[in-house]
């Protein structure tokens, strides 16, 4: 089948072209830090691949790892997930987590920009209102392996990102200590709390909502995917149709940058142009104007629209746009539409996989209502 084998290094030389300089350094640490912890010892390498080929160099699905001052528990998890649907942290106290990072949603919400408080139905599009964001709800699938997180950058961590939607007016708009006082009259939550953070004098603190509600997003890892099932060895699943579609994203030069196997990077580039400064915003550097994250393409089935600001519905015509930039800055070969709709067809059905989705509680504590989210449309 003609897949080509090149090492690491010099596949993201091939991949980058003008970009490499400035972002393999960057690439390497991040991707190494979370996927090889002893491969650097000499002594007790990575055990060899022997799985189908595959057009680049294996790595294994990272584990999650806990920061040290926020190990998991399952009553933290259990807390978060109550917290994360429950308006009780929204200032119209209708509006939550799941309203914008919706599990029928691909953990976003199937809108162009997102819509906050004081909205009007439910996620997904015909939402409406007047407290809009100005980008694209991020899917938080496989948030658990980024260390930098939003389109920019921003945050360095999922518990200092947790508190954000609360500070930000277009979203929850509530002060963090409001919603800590809200919680504390609420005997469930008084419970649930003690348990998460047992010994703690006053645990219901909004730095331990924002710890409870990151170790409820660190379980929303998808690693079986039918890729993750091919790579294990198991060769039929993914139809022919689908490896040349791997085949063509890594000529394609995608890879370089949505790197396997979580097909994202803490990379920043510029794909199209906006009037969002983007990374900009964060270093300061004039270079960055435009650039943002490179998401994952994981579960992108259900995460449209596409790209920072929402601007292509369409998963095929996204994958047309980035094979044109890539080609563009030779990062990879042109790509013809049929080949297009062979890589969109590799990331739809390859890279899905749903089986840790969160049950949508019927009740949170608060006893307010849990933002509706009903439908599920077949896609
Ligand atoms: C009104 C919609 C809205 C609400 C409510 C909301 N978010 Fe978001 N979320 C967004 C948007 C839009 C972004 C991207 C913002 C940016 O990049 O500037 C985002 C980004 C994120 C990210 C970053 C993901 C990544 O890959 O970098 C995480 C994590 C996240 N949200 C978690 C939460 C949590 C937890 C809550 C509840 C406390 C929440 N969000 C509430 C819209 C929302
Ligand atoms: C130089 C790095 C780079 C390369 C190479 C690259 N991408 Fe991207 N890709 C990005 C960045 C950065 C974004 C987000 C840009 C934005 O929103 O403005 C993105 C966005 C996307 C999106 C939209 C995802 C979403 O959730 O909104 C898709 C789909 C995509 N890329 C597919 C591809 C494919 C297919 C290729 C190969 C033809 C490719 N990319 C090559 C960096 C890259």
């Amino acid at each position: 089948m003609g897949g080509v084998f090149f090492p690491r290094a010099s596949f993201r030389l091939r991949a980058f072209g003008w970009a490499a300089l400035r972002f393999a350094a960057v690439v390497s640490t991040a991707m190494s830090a979370a996927a090889c912890e002893s491969s650097d010892d000499g002594e007790t390498g990575p055990e060899p691949y022997d799985g189908p080929p595959i057009p680049w160099a294996y790595e294994p699905f990272p584990a999650v790892v806990d920061p040290i001052d926020n190990p998991s528990s399952d009553a933290k998890v259990g807390l978060g997930r109550l917290l994360f649907y429950d308006p009780i942290l929204s200032r119209d106290k209708l509006t939550a987590c799941a309203t914008c990072h919706s599990e029928q949603w691909g953990m976003s919400d199937g809108l162009v920009v997102s819509v906050g408080v004081d909205g009007e139905g439910p996620t997904g599009p015909g939402r409406t209102g007047p407290n809009m964001t100005t980008r694209n709800a991020q899917t938080i699938w496989n948030a658990a392996f980024r260390s930098e997180f939003f389109w920019d950058g921003r945050a360095k961590s999922l518990e200092a990102q947790a508190l954000e939607p609360l500070k930000a007016e277009p979203e929850l708009d509530l002060d963090p200590s409001d919603a800590a006082t809200r919680i504390r009259e609420i005997p469930e939550y008084v419970e649930m709390f003690d348990e998460a953070f047992p010994g703690e004098a006053q645990p219901i603190v909004p730095e331990n909502i924002a710890k409870a509600l990151a170790a409820f997003e660190r379980t929303l890892v998808s690693s079986r995917a039918p890729y993750d099932r091919y790579v294990a060895g198991d060769e039929g699943a993914l139809s022919d149709e689908q490896i040349q579609g791997m085949e063509l994203f890594a000529e394609a030069g995608c890879a370089g940058c949505h790197v396997p196997p979580l097909f994202e990077s803490n990379e920043y580039a510029m794909r199209v142009e906006s009037s969002d400064d983007g990374r900009m915003a964060v270093t300061g550097e004039p270079a960055d104007a435009n650039a943002f994250r490179v998401p994952t393409l994981r579960n992108l089935r259900e995460t449209g629209p596409f790209f920072h600001d929402g601007r292509v519905v369409d998963l095929n015509d996204a994958v047309w746009l980035e094979a044109d930039v890539a080609a563009s800055h030779g990062e990879g070969r042109v790509l013809t539409w049929d080949e297009v709709d062979l890589v969109a067809l590799f990331l739809r059905k390859a890279l899905m996989d749903r089986s840790k989705e969160p049950d949508r509680p019927d009740e949170v504590p608060s006893g307010l209502p849990v933002p509706e989210d009903g439908l599920r449309i077949p896609r």
